[in-house]
């Protein structure tokens, strides 16, 4: 007698699963995104995936349990060890998630080219790219020394076989989402192959030490299975953004359970695949109009990183009845407030004027410290009045026009210094807490507390 098919609904968001459709997912409200799949068998024992776990652990105290320095593998980049929380733990999960094309497949395989220069046993599995295509790749990005294995397979029992096998220190799988278990029935890439293929990699990386990293792709639409389904399950998410026509790359930390999150690393993109790039300030400033209007630096501090970018606004009289805003890089309802501020406490007539707002080089930065200059970028663009291109600002804006404090002020104002910067607009709460330090003779600081203050050094 054939068994009826047990199937049932998942988000493609989250994962959340239901006996029925329903067109908003209850867990996290977005709307259109159940699916109907196959649920997984769930076999009780006999198989030899997730066996690693099974062995019975004792409950023991935390002084028996010894933490090793080598637990921790430098990746050869600084940029992402310090996103990983000072390199990768040994039997930890990382999910590398990102656009397709955007370089996830390059910078793990020139991770893979340091570790394995640095005598680790490394495994690179691909279901995407067959073993010509990888070794086109690695010929751009130089050569290749020591024990580094790879893999052309997509069905993860093999994959499994194929790991204890190597015996490989860590484990790149080139994308989770061409992975699949040949007893869940529904196709790769559907939210419950995903989910247990994750499960097993878990497994295994737990179980065996290993560190593992995982590729999944996110796109807007169309993506069977968003990677949010596995934030949950995996230690670490990584983010890698960016511009495909600009040649930065921004990988962020989104969790990290070995160190903080909100770190970034910055990479570009160059005809020998990722470089570092150890002072985005400088790279981000190059090229910067001088004595431009509209155009002025602000400080961003990303994790523990102050970060000097350019925003740039541009204010037009409008045509139309309605203003147009546009904001790139920044958070458009922001801008909009923003606006709102300037033309409630500072009358400007905002409602005349379309407005611009671009952070320069392609980042996205949306700390709130960006607030004064994105203010001042509008201001110098609507009076035509050039802000000096030696001069910093950063700043918080609140509703009633008022500049608050924001963190790290002292790391900001440094990071200036050090380029070359010769004024600082800062919130004044901030610059009363500094005045012990003596940076009098290098920088002039100049604190306000509110935005007409700020204005009125500009003009
Ligand atoms: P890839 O790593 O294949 O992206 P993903 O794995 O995230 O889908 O990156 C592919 C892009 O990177 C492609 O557009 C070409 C570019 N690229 C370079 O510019 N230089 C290089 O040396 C390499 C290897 C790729
Ligand atoms: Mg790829």
């Amino acid at each position: 007698m054939a068994k009826a098919k047990a199937t049932a609904f998942f988000c493609k968001e989250c994962g959340y699963e239901s006996s029925k459709w329903m067109g908003q997912c209850p867990a996290c409200k977005s709307w259109n995104t159940m699916v109907e799949e196959p649920t997984a068998k769930r076999e009780p024992s006999g198989r030899s995936t997730g066996s690693v776990l099974r062995q019975l652990q004792k409950p023991v105290r935390l002084e028996e349990v010894s933490i090793d320095e080598q637990d921790r593998m430098s990746t050869g980049y600084r940029e992402l060890d310090r996103v990983l929380g000072s390199g990768v733990v040994a039997g930890s999960l990382v999910l590398v998630g990102g656009d397709p094309g955007i370089g996830k497949s390059t910078l793990l395989l020139q991770v893979c080219r340091n570790l394995a220069a640095a005598d680790r046993r490394v495994l690179y599995i691909s279901g995407e790219e067959s073993l010509k295509q990888i070794k086109l790749r690695a010929a751009r990005i130089g050569t290749i020394t020591g024990d580094l294995l790879f893999l052309c397979e997509t069905n993860l029992d093999n994959i499994e076989e194929a790991i204890r096998e190597a015996k490989p220190e860590v484990v790149i799988i080139d994308s989770i989402q061409t992975m699949f278990r040949e007893d869940v029935s529904s196709a790769p890439g559907s939210v419950s192959q995903v989910r247990e293929s994750t499960n097993i990699l878990m497994q295994i990386a737990k179980g065996m030490g290993i560190a593992v990293f995982i590729v999944g792709h996110v796109t807007k639409e169309g993506v069977v299975a968003g990677p949010r389904v596995l934030e949950h399950m995996v230690d670490t998410v990584l983010y890698f953004e960016g511009e495909r026509n600009a040649s930065y790359r921004i990988l962020r930390g989104v969790k990290n359970r070995f160190g903080s999150t909100n770190e970034i690393g910055v990479f570009e993109m160059q005809e020998k695949g990722l470089v570092e790039v150890e002072n985005p300030s400088e790279y981000l400033l190059d090229g910067r109009p001088e004595e431009a209007s509209g155009a002025v630096v602000a400080c961003s501090v990303e994790g523990t990183r102050p970060i000097l970018l350019e925003v740039q606004a541009l204010v037009a009289q409008t045509n139309f009845g309605l203003p147009r805003r546009t904001a790139a890089g920044t958070d458009y309802n922001r801008v909009n407030l923003l606006m709102a501020v300037l033309e409630k406490r500072c009358h400007y007539e905002m409602s005349r004027y379309d407005a611009y707002v671009n952070i320069a080089g392609g980042v996205k930065m949306n700390e709130p410290a960006l607030d004064l200059a994105i203010i001042l970028a509008l201001v110098s663009s609507m009076k035509d009045k050039p802000v000096s291109p030696k001069c910093i600002i950063f700043g918080e804006v609140g509703l009633s026009g008022e500049v608050r404090a924001v963190s790290q002020a002292e790391q900001r104002v440094n990071e200036a210094v050090k380029l070359g910067f010769e004024s600082c607009i800062l919130p004044k709460v901030c610059l009363d807490k500094m005045r012990s330090a003596d940076r009098n003779g290098k920088i002039w600081l100049y604190g306000v507390s509110n935005v007409r203050e700020a204005i009125g050094l500009i003009s």
